[in-house]
């Protein structure tokens, strides 16, 4: 199962790209105007923390059939690993379409139902990123969607993969984690909520003082 991370700032990827095994980063255009940077100069920053080999994830602004296909060339071309997030809207479902036939990488994104991330994986999308905390807002059931959506893809063999996108809670994260979701997109302060656990600090901390106790400050290694 894939870990995303859902930000633009260089800081905490770059924390996190540390730390623990980070498949990807997500942008959308909230996300890099959050940041206040010009945009080709955040990605190639974001490049430059993560390598080459890591996929950096942003999306057209454009909303017209012709504009998003370019638009998605521009961003594609603009490193090697780059994925085009395309909204599922009538003319992003036909430029996701296009732009599989010329070969460039594309994340569905802004999914509300099942039926959006099936259209999108049915037309070649590489990922289809549905709403967890959005659905759960306006009434529905977001786990349950991302559920349907993950059974549709692994039973019908689509070449996709679902990236589950936009959470409030390390909760939202586990319920999708038991369903089969391929993939999560998370912000840093979720990611660093799944790591932490004041138990294990406690736990660390109570060893050491045992451990000092009887053979005074030092490690196993006994260098002070
Ligand atoms: O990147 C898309 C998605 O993660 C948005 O999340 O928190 O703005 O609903 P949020």
């Amino acid at each position: 199962m894939e870990l995303i991370l859902d930000t633009g700032n260089v800081i905490e990827i770059e924390d996190l790209y540390t730390h623990l095994c980070i498949d990807g980063v997500t942008t959308n255009p909230s996300i890099v105007s959050k940041e206040g940077k010009d945009f080709e100069s955040l990605i190639k920053e974001i490049d430059s923390i993560v390598g080459r080999y890591i996929p950096i994830h942003a999306q057209v602004i454009s909303t017209k059939f012709e504009d998003m296909v370019e638009e998605a060339l521009y961003i594609s071309n603009l490193r090697e690993n780059m994925y085009v997030k395309i909204p599922v809207t009538k003319d992003g479902l036909r430029a996701i379409k296009e732009l599989k036939k010329q070969g460039v990488k594309i994340t569905a994104t802004a999914i509300f139902t099942a039926h959006q991330g099936f259209l999108a994986a049915k037309a070649g999308a590489d990922y289809v990123a549905p709403y967890v905390n959005r659905i759960d807002n306006i009434s529905g059931d977001g786990v349950s969607v991302v559920s349907d959506l993950v059974n549709i893809i692994d039973t019908y063999n689509f070449n996709s993969k679902v990236v589950a996108a936009s959470f409030k809670n390390a909760q939202q994260v586990l319920d999708l984690m038991k369903v089969g979701v391929h993939s999560v997109t998370v912000p840093a302060d979720i990611c660093k909520a799944m790591m932490a656990h004041p138990l294990t600090n406690w736990s660390v901390d109570k060893f050491i003082e045992d451990w000092s106790n009887v053979f005074g400050e030092g490690t196993t290694t006994n260098k002070k």
